[in-house]
């Protein structure tokens, strides 16, 4: 596929699959605590699968590259892939672990709480990542999360050869290096996130920020351009020389598991249409608050025609 550039992927993803055991509660519980919630439910996730997923959904010549179990959530994962119109040449089968799995509370405000179990997203190694070097080559863009080891999130950037898209979730640990931060072009942090990332290049404390200090501190990383999404208030973008919110559709919320993979997505779809970053997230927003008004992570994203179904425009 990808020797063709007419047949080769316009967005090429490097990152996770997750098989989502899903509980709904009333609230979320703390530290300490049980609470009794419904029924378990298995539905396809991971950040790299979802981002995937919604740009193919809205249309995108995709390419995953990642790695599942050889399991049976290994191959819902692949399947779900391939059913939004993936291409999952490049999702390899690791022998000795098992699938990604995560662990998920929703509460009855929509909100949730995460636990990761890697598995065998763990296992991608550089090798893999350039055994894609052409579909991430051909790619117009190559988007990034970091829910697989950072030596396969390094060796992606390496072979990239369009726009270089990083959501830095969850969290960096540690500051990420500067060679990788130098061939990202577009940063999506939440605010927890970029607080975090600021706080290890010394700029702030780790913790939440308003959006007056997120301009600052989204400046403050070397990297071109930031992309600091909010939550229900939207988006800011964040040039060297300009900071433009765009604020979000209005909606209630049902489950926000994955709004912000469909808001990734989306900026890759519309940046692959030619859209500048302001631009391309206005549309992110309204696809992300689209796939906050269905259940689930995969099964929420939508088409391009169910965006505006879904958010009644
Ligand atoms: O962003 C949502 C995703 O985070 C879930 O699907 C879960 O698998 C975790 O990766």
């Amino acid at each position: 596929m990808a020797d063709d550039p007419r047949s080769g992927p316009e967005v090429a993803v490097v990152g996770s699959a997750n098989l989502d055991l899903v509980v709904e509660v009333e609230t979320i519980p703390v530290a300490g605590e049980t609470v009794l919630g419904g029924d378990l439910r298995l539905i396809p996730g991971g950040k790299g699968a979802n981002q995937a997923a919604a740009a193919a959904r809205l249309g995108r010549r995709v390419a995953m590259i990642g790695r599942v179990g050889d399991d049976d959530a290994g191959r819902t994962l692949r399947s779900a892939m391939d059913s939004a119109g993936v291409d999952t040449a490049s999702l390899l089968t690791t022998e000795d672990a098992p699938s990604g799995t995560a662990l998920i509370a929703v509460g009855a405000d929509g909100d949730n709480a995460i636990v990761v179990s890697p598995g065998a997203n763990g296992r991608l190694s550089s090798a893999d990542v350039e055994g894609a070097a052409g579909a991430l080559g051909a790619a117009e863009v190559v988007l990034l999360q970091l829910e697989v080891p950072l030596e396969a999130v390094s060796a992606a950037v390496r072979c990239a050869g369009g726009t270089v898209v990083l959501n830095p979730a969850p969290a960096p640990a540690t500051m990420l290096p500067p060679d990788l931060l130098d061939r990202v072009d577009v940063i999506v942090p939440n605010q927890t996130e970029l607080a975090t990332m600021a706080g290890h290049a010394g700029l702030s404390p780790i913790g939440e920020v308003d959006p007056e200090t997120a301009v600052a501190l989204a400046r403050g990383l070397p990297i071109a351009a930031a992309v600091v999404t909010l939550g229900a208030a939207g988006a800011i973008v964040v040039t060297p020389t300009d900071a433009t919110h765009v604020p979000a559709p209005a909606v209630v919320p049902v489950d926000t598991t994955a709004a912000g993979d469909a808001f990734c997505g989306a900026l890759a779809d519309a940046l692959v249409g030619g859209a500048d970053l302001v631009a391309a997230t206005k549309w992110a927003v309204r696809v992300g608050a689209a796939a906050t008004l269905r259940h689930g992570a995969q099964p929420s994203l939508p088409t391009r025609s169910e965006v505006d179904q879904l958010l009644g425009a």
